[in-house]
């Protein structure tokens, strides 16, 4: 894969990030609010699989963006550009004169899969907000941009928190918990796109929302001390039945990487990524090769809450 060139004239290096995917290891829904939004209890981790994405400030206002994936809009509708411009735009004074506005340039390495409840497209606009706010030194803290980032959807908040945390509200209240004690999961990465309001729609129907799915929350402490093991049975994902009912094929690969692995196999989000927990690398490493090699479907052998390379350097 060739590196994306950027197209317009930088007045500064580019700043190169790393955003990761996220993965929902326990995920309890509630019935839908008046806004048709549900409320979420979920413990969300990031996980070492990164897209790769390039900033630099330009003399000219506007965020432009280019992508080695022809599948994904670069356009308004596209979340690194929808952030980015609202802040450009938030912090523009009235009296700016030409001369000073600035823009910003970015290209975007697709590498975590799209419609995957993986979180990446939330990443790269939650780390567009992280670029602004570092190549325009505006020192806004986390829990602003958090805030701020919190009207373009509910998992991007997540990302100025990480890489444990449990969020709540429709996602987009975040608070820091201990990591897991099983640090590698085996992220089942079939070629299904799954469209989050679809699931939703499903769950609505099929009438799966109880208000005591988010009563009694968990002791997190306790759960992030549990070996994999132990931890497995206890995590539940209320969006994989209604994920199951509309795509058949993915509950198949449910019941047949289970069945497999002789191991309990979750969703993340509204999937379409399965994934379940080791406590040791190379047990994950041989689960992925098993998967690809007698069921032919893409497995990865990834790290839980990984160190992030931020702040970056140019
Ligand atoms: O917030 P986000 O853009 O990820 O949401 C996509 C869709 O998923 C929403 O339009 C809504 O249909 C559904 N959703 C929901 N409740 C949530 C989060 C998402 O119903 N807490």
């Amino acid at each position: 894969m060739t590196t994306p060139v950027m197209e317009t004239s930088p007045t500064t290096l580019p700043l190169r990030l790393t955003p990761p995917a996220k993965m929902n290891l326990h995920l309890r829904v509630g019935p839908p609010t008046a806004d048709g939004f549900h409320p979420l209890l979920s413990w969300m981790v990031t996980a070492a699989l990164f897209d790769n994405l390039e900033f630099t400030l330009i003399d000219r206002p506007g965020v432009s963006l280019i992508c080695d994936d022809p599948t994904i809009p670069c356009d308004a509708s596209n979340l690194i550009v929808k952030t980015a411009s609202a802040l450009l735009e938030s912090i523009a004074s009235p009296d700016q004169s030409r001369r000073t506005v600035r823009g910003l340039s970015a290209a975007l390495q697709k590498r975590i899969p799209v419609g995957a409840g993986l979180g990446g497209g939330s990443s790269d606009g939650a780390f567009a907000l992280l670029a602004v706010n570092h190549l325009l030194n505006l020192n806004w803290p986390a829990q602003r941009l958090s805030d701020f980032a919190a009207r373009f959807g509910s998992d991007l908040s997540f990302f100025f928190h990480g890489p444990s945390s449990i969020c709540t509200g429709r996602g987009q209240i975040v608070q820091p918990t201990p990591i897991p004690n099983p640090r590698f999961a085996v992220l089942i990465l079939p070629a299904i796109h799954m469209p989050t309001p679809a699931v939703y729609r499903r769950f609505d129907e099929i009438q799966l929302g109880h208000e005591s799915s988010l009563t009694n929350p968990p002791d997190w402490q306790h759960w992030s001390s549990l070996s994999a093991d132990a931890l497995l049975p206890l995590l539940i994902n209320d969006l994989e039945a209604p994920a199951f009912s509309l795509n058949s094929s993915l509950a198949d690969l449910h019941r047949s990487t289970s069945r497999l692995l002789n191991r309990i196999v979750r969703m993340s989000g509204s999937g379409s990524t399965l994934f379940t927990l080791y406590d040791l690398q190379d047990q994950a490493k041989h689960a992925a090769d098993l998967i690809q090699n007698r069921l032919q479907t893409r497995a990865i052998a990834v790290e839980l809450c990984p160190p992030l390379k931020f702040p970056p350097q140019p």
